[in-house]
Protein backbone atom coordinates (compact mmCIF):
# COMPACT_ATOMS: atom_id res chain seq x y z
CA UNK A 1 0.00 0.00 0.00
CA UNK A 2 1.12 3.40 -1.07
CA UNK A 3 -0.08 7.02 0.50
CA UNK A 4 0.04 10.07 -1.58
CA UNK A 5 -1.04 13.83 -0.78
CA UNK A 6 -4.61 14.09 -1.54
CA UNK A 7 -4.97 16.69 -4.61
CA UNK A 8 -7.09 17.68 -7.84
CA UNK A 9 -6.54 14.66 -9.76
CA UNK A 10 -7.59 11.99 -6.70
CA UNK A 11 -10.95 14.05 -5.99
CA UNK A 12 -12.83 11.97 -7.86
CA UNK A 13 -11.14 8.76 -5.86
CA UNK A 14 -11.81 10.31 -2.72
CA UNK A 15 -15.18 11.35 -3.38
CA UNK A 16 -15.77 7.58 -4.25
CA UNK A 17 -14.76 6.05 -1.73
CA UNK A 18 -16.60 8.37 0.86
CA UNK A 19 -19.75 7.99 -1.07
CA UNK A 20 -19.27 4.23 -1.05
CA UNK A 21 -18.41 4.25 2.88
CA UNK A 22 -20.31 6.72 4.32
CA UNK A 23 -23.72 5.12 2.73
CA UNK A 24 -25.78 6.67 5.70
CA UNK A 25 -25.02 10.17 4.40
CA UNK A 26 -26.23 12.24 1.27
CA UNK A 27 -23.08 13.23 -0.35
CA UNK A 28 -22.25 15.19 -3.64
CA UNK A 29 -19.34 16.39 -5.55
CA UNK A 30 -20.15 20.19 -4.06
CA UNK A 31 -20.25 19.06 -0.52
CA UNK A 32 -17.05 17.08 -0.48
CA UNK A 33 -15.25 20.11 -2.17
CA UNK A 34 -16.79 22.53 0.29
CA UNK A 35 -15.64 19.50 3.03
CA UNK A 36 -12.20 19.22 1.04
CA UNK A 37 -10.06 22.56 -0.87
CA UNK A 38 -12.75 24.99 0.63
CA UNK A 39 -12.06 24.26 3.99
CA UNK A 40 -10.05 27.46 5.21
CA UNK A 41 -7.79 25.23 7.51
CA UNK A 42 -7.14 22.35 4.77
CA UNK A 43 -3.70 20.71 5.18
CA UNK A 44 -2.65 18.90 2.30
CA UNK A 45 -0.37 16.90 4.58
CA UNK A 46 -2.99 16.06 6.83
CA UNK A 47 -5.17 14.79 3.41
CA UNK A 48 -4.28 11.51 2.84
CA UNK A 49 -5.12 8.80 -0.16
CA UNK A 50 -4.36 5.23 0.23
CA UNK A 51 -3.40 2.98 -2.99
CA UNK A 52 -3.64 -0.54 -3.51
CA UNK A 53 -1.12 -0.84 -6.35
CA UNK A 54 -2.64 1.47 -8.30
CA UNK A 55 -6.33 1.16 -6.78
CA UNK A 56 -7.85 4.19 -4.84
CA UNK A 57 -8.69 1.98 -1.47
CA UNK A 58 -8.66 5.03 1.71
CA UNK A 59 -8.93 7.87 2.09
CA UNK A 60 -8.44 10.73 5.15
CA UNK A 61 -8.77 14.27 5.90
CA UNK A 62 -7.59 15.87 9.21
CA UNK A 63 -7.74 19.73 9.89
CA UNK A 64 -6.38 21.58 12.64
CA UNK A 65 -8.57 24.55 14.21
CA UNK A 66 -7.54 27.18 16.92
CA UNK A 67 -9.85 26.77 19.47
CA UNK A 68 -9.54 28.49 22.95
CA UNK A 69 -8.44 25.60 24.79
CA UNK A 70 -5.20 25.78 22.24
CA UNK A 71 -4.67 23.26 18.86
CA UNK A 72 -7.71 20.57 17.81
CA UNK A 73 -7.29 18.44 15.76
CA UNK A 74 -10.31 16.92 13.80
CA UNK A 75 -10.30 13.84 12.31
CA UNK A 76 -12.85 15.14 9.71
CA UNK A 77 -13.16 12.19 7.28
CA UNK A 78 -12.71 8.94 6.63
CA UNK A 79 -13.41 5.70 4.49
CA UNK A 80 -11.90 2.76 3.30
CA UNK A 81 -13.30 0.93 0.13
CA UNK A 82 -15.48 -2.14 1.46
CA UNK A 83 -13.62 -4.26 -0.52
CA UNK A 84 -10.90 -3.64 1.76
CA UNK A 85 -11.45 -3.39 5.32
CA UNK A 86 -9.33 -5.06 8.20
CA UNK A 87 -5.76 -4.87 6.42
CA UNK A 88 -5.11 -1.85 8.45
CA UNK A 89 -5.29 0.59 5.82
CA UNK A 90 -7.35 3.28 8.25
CA UNK A 91 -4.64 2.66 10.59
CA UNK A 92 -2.27 3.79 8.65
CA UNK A 93 -3.52 6.54 7.22
CA UNK A 94 -4.49 7.59 10.93
CA UNK A 95 -1.01 6.87 12.19
CA UNK A 96 0.07 9.56 9.40
CA UNK A 97 -2.07 12.96 10.49
CA UNK A 98 -1.60 11.57 14.21
CA UNK A 99 1.85 12.19 14.01
CA UNK A 100 1.43 15.44 12.08
CA UNK A 101 -1.28 16.76 14.73
CA UNK A 102 1.62 15.78 17.26
CA UNK A 103 4.62 17.80 15.13
CA UNK A 104 2.16 20.90 14.98
CA UNK A 105 1.49 20.75 18.98
CA UNK A 106 -1.99 19.22 18.94
CA UNK A 107 -3.59 19.08 22.51
CA UNK A 108 -6.57 17.27 21.43
CA UNK A 109 -8.28 15.18 19.22
CA UNK A 110 -11.94 14.91 17.93
CA UNK A 111 -13.49 12.96 15.18
CA UNK A 112 -16.15 14.67 12.80
CA UNK A 113 -17.50 17.54 14.76
CA UNK A 114 -14.72 19.75 13.02
CA UNK A 115 -17.08 22.63 13.04
CA UNK A 116 -17.67 25.94 11.61
CA UNK A 117 -17.00 23.37 8.05
CA UNK A 118 -18.16 19.89 9.54
CA UNK A 119 -20.21 16.75 7.81
CA UNK A 120 -21.44 15.42 10.56
CA UNK A 121 -21.51 16.62 13.83
CA UNK A 122 -19.54 13.61 15.60
CA UNK A 123 -19.87 9.58 14.65
CA UNK A 124 -23.13 7.83 13.47
CA UNK A 125 -22.57 4.54 16.11
CA UNK A 126 -24.36 2.46 13.01
CA UNK A 127 -21.39 2.93 11.57
CA UNK A 128 -20.36 0.46 13.92
CA UNK A 129 -16.88 -0.35 12.79
CA UNK A 130 -16.00 3.22 12.87
CA UNK A 131 -16.63 3.07 16.39
CA UNK A 132 -14.65 -0.19 17.11
CA UNK A 133 -11.52 1.85 14.90
CA UNK A 134 -11.61 4.89 16.69
CA UNK A 135 -12.39 3.12 20.69
CA UNK A 136 -9.03 0.80 19.28
CA UNK A 137 -7.15 4.08 18.83
CA UNK A 138 -7.86 5.00 22.42
CA UNK A 139 -10.77 7.84 21.63
CA UNK A 140 -13.02 8.13 24.92
CA UNK A 141 -16.53 8.93 24.21
CA UNK A 142 -17.31 12.77 25.45
CA UNK A 143 -21.09 12.84 24.66
CA UNK A 144 -23.63 12.46 22.30
CA UNK A 145 -25.72 14.88 20.23
CA UNK A 146 -28.38 14.46 17.35
CA UNK A 147 -29.64 15.95 14.13
CA UNK A 148 -33.42 16.43 14.39
CA UNK A 149 -35.58 16.66 10.39
CA UNK A 150 -38.11 18.70 9.39
CA UNK A 151 -40.46 17.34 6.90
CA UNK A 152 -41.31 20.46 4.49
CA UNK A 153 -44.50 18.98 1.96
CA UNK A 154 -47.57 20.23 2.15
CA UNK A 155 -46.73 22.52 5.44
CA UNK A 156 -47.47 25.63 6.50
CA UNK A 157 -44.63 27.77 8.19
CA UNK A 158 -46.12 30.91 7.86
CA UNK A 159 -45.27 33.77 10.35
CA UNK A 160 -47.66 36.91 8.94
CA UNK A 161 -49.69 37.42 12.36
CA UNK A 162 -46.93 36.90 14.91
CA UNK A 163 -44.54 39.43 12.89
CA UNK A 164 -47.47 42.15 13.01
CA UNK A 165 -47.29 41.46 16.45
CA UNK A 166 -43.44 41.47 16.87
CA UNK A 167 -43.61 44.90 14.53
CA UNK A 168 -45.99 46.47 16.94
CA UNK A 169 -43.28 45.96 19.84
CA UNK A 170 -41.28 47.46 17.79
CA UNK A 171 -39.23 44.51 16.85
CA UNK A 172 -38.13 44.74 13.00
CA UNK A 173 -37.86 41.21 10.99
CA UNK A 174 -36.36 40.68 7.75
CA UNK A 175 -33.66 39.00 5.33
CA UNK A 176 -30.41 40.09 6.17
CA UNK A 177 -28.52 42.35 3.07
CA UNK A 178 -25.27 43.17 2.06
CA UNK A 179 -24.77 45.84 4.03
CA UNK A 180 -25.63 44.41 6.95
CA UNK A 181 -22.34 42.32 7.16
CA UNK A 182 -19.92 44.16 8.86
CA UNK A 183 -22.48 44.40 12.11
CA UNK A 184 -23.42 41.00 11.99
CA UNK A 185 -20.33 39.95 12.12
CA UNK A 186 -19.20 42.15 15.02
CA UNK A 187 -22.73 40.94 16.35
CA UNK A 188 -21.96 37.26 15.79
CA UNK A 189 -18.52 38.17 17.48
CA UNK A 190 -19.65 39.31 20.79
CA UNK A 191 -22.37 37.07 21.32
CA UNK A 192 -21.89 33.92 19.43
CA UNK A 193 -18.69 33.50 17.97
CA UNK A 194 -18.42 30.31 17.32
CA UNK A 195 -20.81 30.95 14.40
CA UNK A 196 -18.70 33.57 12.82
CA UNK A 197 -17.94 31.04 10.09
CA UNK A 198 -21.25 29.48 9.26
CA UNK A 199 -22.87 33.21 9.14
CA UNK A 200 -20.31 34.76 6.97
CA UNK A 201 -21.20 31.51 4.34
CA UNK A 202 -24.77 32.25 4.38
CA UNK A 203 -23.71 35.76 3.36
CA UNK A 204 -22.51 33.78 0.00
CA UNK A 205 -25.64 32.13 -0.96
CA UNK A 206 -27.82 34.82 -3.73
CA UNK A 207 -30.04 35.58 -1.67
CA UNK A 208 -28.32 35.75 1.38
CA UNK A 209 -29.75 32.80 3.74
CA UNK A 210 -29.89 34.17 6.96
CA UNK A 211 -32.73 36.51 8.61
CA UNK A 212 -32.81 38.80 11.38
CA UNK A 213 -34.59 40.65 14.12
CA UNK A 214 -33.49 44.15 14.95
CA UNK A 215 -34.51 46.79 17.91
CA UNK A 216 -34.22 50.63 17.09
CA UNK A 217 -31.80 49.34 14.27
CA UNK A 218 -29.57 47.04 16.55
CA UNK A 219 -29.39 43.20 16.05
CA UNK A 220 -31.13 40.67 18.40
CA UNK A 221 -31.70 37.80 16.79
CA UNK A 222 -30.57 35.54 13.57
CA UNK A 223 -31.47 32.37 12.35
CA UNK A 224 -29.56 30.82 9.30
CA UNK A 225 -29.03 28.42 6.57
CA UNK A 226 -27.16 26.69 3.76
CA UNK A 227 -24.60 27.85 5.85
CA UNK A 228 -22.80 23.91 6.20
CA UNK A 229 -23.18 21.28 4.03
CA UNK A 230 -24.78 23.44 0.96
CA UNK A 231 -27.23 21.86 -0.75
CA UNK A 232 -28.50 19.32 1.26
CA UNK A 233 -31.12 21.43 3.19
CA UNK A 234 -29.15 22.05 6.51
CA UNK A 235 -30.66 24.74 8.72
CA UNK A 236 -28.09 26.85 11.28
CA UNK A 237 -26.84 28.25 12.71
CA UNK A 238 -29.68 30.25 14.91
CA UNK A 239 -29.59 32.57 18.07
CA UNK A 240 -30.99 35.08 20.41
CA UNK A 241 -29.44 37.46 22.67
CA UNK A 242 -30.51 36.10 26.17
CA UNK A 243 -32.27 39.89 26.81
CA UNK A 244 -34.33 39.22 23.63
CA UNK A 245 -35.54 35.71 24.70
CA UNK A 246 -38.44 34.34 25.10
CA UNK A 247 -40.39 36.81 23.01
CA UNK A 248 -41.46 34.27 20.08
CA UNK A 249 -38.72 35.84 17.78
CA UNK A 250 -36.73 32.90 17.86
CA UNK A 251 -39.71 31.04 16.18
CA UNK A 252 -40.16 33.46 13.61
CA UNK A 253 -37.05 33.09 12.19
CA UNK A 254 -36.43 29.42 12.38
CA UNK A 255 -40.23 29.21 10.35
CA UNK A 256 -38.66 31.76 7.79
CA UNK A 257 -35.74 30.12 7.07
CA UNK A 258 -37.61 26.43 6.99
CA UNK A 259 -40.10 28.80 5.01
CA UNK A 260 -36.95 29.61 2.24
CA UNK A 261 -36.18 26.06 2.09
CA UNK A 262 -39.86 24.80 1.42
CA UNK A 263 -39.26 27.35 -1.58
CA UNK A 264 -36.42 26.10 -3.09
CA UNK A 265 -37.32 22.83 -3.21
CA UNK A 266 -36.13 21.06 -0.35
CA UNK A 267 -38.43 18.18 0.83
CA UNK A 268 -36.60 18.42 4.35
CA UNK A 269 -34.19 20.40 7.01
CA UNK A 270 -31.54 18.87 8.78
CA UNK A 271 -31.47 20.97 12.03
CA UNK A 272 -28.07 19.92 12.81
CA UNK A 273 -26.60 19.13 16.39
CA UNK A 274 -29.21 20.50 18.80
CA UNK A 275 -29.74 22.49 20.77
CA UNK A 276 -32.96 22.52 22.67
CA UNK A 277 -35.25 19.65 21.23
CA UNK A 278 -38.24 21.49 22.41
CA UNK A 279 -37.81 24.37 20.78
CA UNK A 280 -38.35 22.76 17.34
CA UNK A 281 -40.54 20.58 18.10
CA UNK A 282 -42.57 23.34 19.45
CA UNK A 283 -42.14 25.57 16.43
CA UNK A 284 -41.82 23.03 13.08
CA UNK A 285 -42.84 20.02 14.55
CA UNK A 286 -39.12 18.36 14.16
CA UNK A 287 -38.11 14.82 14.92
CA UNK A 288 -34.56 13.45 16.10
CA UNK A 289 -33.44 12.00 12.78
CA UNK A 290 -29.46 10.34 13.94
CA UNK A 291 -27.95 10.25 17.25
CA UNK A 292 -24.12 11.12 16.91
CA UNK A 293 -21.10 9.82 19.81
CA UNK A 294 -19.08 12.31 19.98
CA UNK A 295 -15.12 11.35 20.70
CA UNK A 296 -11.73 12.44 22.11
CA UNK A 297 -8.40 11.63 22.53
CA UNK A 298 -6.27 13.53 24.66
CA UNK A 299 -2.46 13.57 23.23
CA UNK A 300 0.27 12.75 25.73
C1 LIG B 1 -13.90 2.73 10.01
C2 LIG B 1 -13.05 2.31 8.79
C3 LIG B 1 -12.43 3.56 8.19
C4 LIG B 1 -11.96 1.34 9.30
O1 LIG B 1 -11.10 1.03 8.18
P1 LIG B 1 -10.15 -0.26 8.12
O2 LIG B 1 -9.08 0.00 7.14
O3 LIG B 1 -11.00 -1.46 7.93
O4 LIG B 1 -9.55 -0.24 9.60
P2 LIG B 1 -8.26 -1.06 10.12
O5 LIG B 1 -8.08 -2.28 9.31
O6 LIG B 1 -7.11 -0.13 10.19
O7 LIG B 1 -8.77 -1.45 11.58
C5 LIG B 1 -8.06 -1.15 12.75
C6 LIG B 1 -8.80 -1.65 13.97
O8 LIG B 1 -10.08 -1.03 14.09
C7 LIG B 1 -11.02 -1.99 14.63
N1 LIG B 1 -12.01 -2.33 13.61
C8 LIG B 1 -12.09 -1.85 12.35
N2 LIG B 1 -13.15 -2.42 11.71
C9 LIG B 1 -13.71 -3.28 12.57
C10 LIG B 1 -14.82 -4.16 12.50
N3 LIG B 1 -15.54 -4.29 11.37
N4 LIG B 1 -15.14 -4.89 13.60
C11 LIG B 1 -14.43 -4.80 14.73
N5 LIG B 1 -13.34 -3.98 14.84
C12 LIG B 1 -13.01 -3.22 13.79
C13 LIG B 1 -10.21 -3.23 14.96
O9 LIG B 1 -9.71 -3.10 16.28
C14 LIG B 1 -9.08 -3.13 13.92
O10 LIG B 1 -7.93 -3.84 14.30
P3 LIG B 1 -7.80 -5.42 13.99
O11 LIG B 1 -8.24 -5.63 12.56
O12 LIG B 1 -6.37 -5.70 14.24
O13 LIG B 1 -8.73 -6.10 14.96
C15 LIG B 1 -13.91 1.57 7.75
O14 LIG B 1 -14.65 0.52 8.38
C16 LIG B 1 -14.88 2.43 7.00
O15 LIG B 1 -14.53 3.03 5.98
N6 LIG B 1 -16.14 2.50 7.48
C17 LIG B 1 -17.15 3.31 6.80
C18 LIG B 1 -16.83 4.77 6.85
C19 LIG B 1 -16.99 5.32 8.24
O16 LIG B 1 -17.72 4.79 9.05
N7 LIG B 1 -16.33 6.44 8.49
C20 LIG B 1 -16.57 7.15 9.66
C21 LIG B 1 -17.92 7.74 9.52
S1 LIG B 1 -18.62 8.39 10.96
Amino acid sequence: MIIKLFDESSFEEAFNICKLSMNLDELNEDVFREKTFSDPDFLPACTLMAYDNSNPVGFIMGVIRKRESGLTGYIKLLAVHPEYRRKGIATKLYANVESEFKRAGVKIIRVYESWPNYFMPGLDPFYTEAICFFERNRFLKIGDTSNLVCHLKNKDFGTEAEEKTAWANGIEIRRAVEKDYKAMIAWIDKNFKAWEGEVSSSFKNIPISLHIALISGEIIAFSAYEANNKTLGWFGPMGTTEAARGKGVGGILLRRCIADMQKLGFDKAIIPWVGPIPFYMHYIGSKVQRVFWRYEKKME
